[in-house]
């Protein structure tokens, strides 16, 4: 059976990541070493992501943190037997850099490469944890662009149980914060800020919760964040932001959970996976950690540090597919990326 040492690599959007993962059949890859550069502070100043920004940076960062990740494993290149990268979805500009870069080690080093889903990584993240989940299981995908209630039964088989029809919670999140005027990225800055907050001083919109199906929708709430803005005036108090700040966390984490809850007992599952940007938030962890408790389930995270953009999920993902026979890795280099 093929063992494979998996290079990937990560720039759909404003973080570069590059790891180096072990293979080995019959077991979950091992992390070798992983090295990530955030863009976050290039991109603060105006509010957002700037496409054109994020590829050049990509291109300045790409190669040296290969190097780095090289040097942490104390590897080299030769070792690598497949080249991994974010085929989509993301920025396309972006995501060219990671495919290019990919293609051109490959290239040059005679190996083959491998395309991976953006979301696939996030999925199977949980795996590089402590404490790994097993098949089959629920999965709550929670990103920025994303919020997916998945059955999984294995790599590569997911089933969609429910999704957003509208705005992602990291949206939401991001858009709630915009208003607050806690800059980019919001989610980590409005859930900081709701510690200080009393979840129930505003009356927010949880849409969908009572439906019987497992989508959500997330765009009404910040019309609701932004009229209470209103209502408070020009000079709210450091106190009324916090109360708004953690009434908004309160409204998305209550739908998550609940519809998270809907979508394990229609499974017949007791086995969560929660992935994503989203699923760093600590109020979520609280209270899917404590349902669980309550429920008899496991819930399992990837580690903080691997619940944002990385290039450890995308080396894992593909190094999964390989393991479970799913891609025959090939080196034909002819990289494509798929924005959407
Ligand atoms: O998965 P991710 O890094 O990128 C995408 O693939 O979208 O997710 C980024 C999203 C952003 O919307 C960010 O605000 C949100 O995850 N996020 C959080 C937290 N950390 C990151 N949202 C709430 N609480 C957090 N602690
Ligand atoms: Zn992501």
């Amino acid at each position: 059976t093929p063992t494979w040492q998996v290079l990937g690599i990560e720039s759909s959007c404003d973080e570069t990541g590059v790891a180096l993962v072990d293979a080995q059949p019959g077991a979950v890859p091992r992390l070798r070493a992983h090295a990530l550069h955030s863009q976050v502070s290039m991109h603060q100043a105006y509010g957002g992501v700037v496409p054109e920004l994020a590829s050049r940076d990509h291109i300045r960062r790409v190669l040296p943190l290969t190097r780095q990740v090289l040097a942490q494993a104390a590897a080299s290149l030769a070792e690598v037997d497949v080249l991994a990268y974010t085929r989509g979805p993301g920025l396309a500009g972006a995501l060219l850099v990671g495919a290019g870069t990919a293609c051109a080690l490959a290239a040059a080093l005679g190996k083959p490469t491998l395309g991976v889903h953006h979301l696939e990584g996030h999925l199977l993240s949980p795996f590089l944890s402590a404490d790994p989940p097993e098949f089959p299981f629920v999965a709550l995908l929670v990103s920025g662009g994303h919020t997916q209630l998945m059955r999984v039964d294995g790599v590569g088989s997911y089933a969609l149980l429910g999704e957003t029809i509208d705005d992602a919670a990291g949206e939401a999140f991001d858009k709630s914060a915009k208003l607050l005027g806690l800059g980019y990225p919001g989610g980590p800055a409005l859930s900081r800020l709701a510690e200080q907050g009393d979840p129930a001083a505003f009356d927010l919109p949880r849409p969908l919760l009572h439906q019987p199906n497992l989508d959500f929708s997330f765009a009404g709430l910040k019309t609701a964040v932004a009229t209470a803005l209103r209502k408070l005036g020009p000079q709210p108090t450091a106190q009324q932001q916090a109360d708004l700040a953690a009434s908004t966390q309160a409204a998305i984490v209550e739908v998550l959970v609940r519809k998270s809850i809907k979508a394990v007992q229609a499974s017949g599952l007791r086995r969560l996976v929660v992935a994503g940007g989203v699923g760093a938030n600590q109020a979520l962890r609280a209270q899917l950690d404590a349902q669980a408790a309550r429920r008899g389930w496991r819930v399992h995270y990837p580690e903080l540090s691997l619940c944002t953009d990385n290039g450890a999920m995308i080396a894992l993902a593909a190094a999964m597919r390989l393991q479970a026979g799913l891609e025959q890795a090939t080196a034909d280099y002819r990289f494509e990326v798929r924005p959407r």
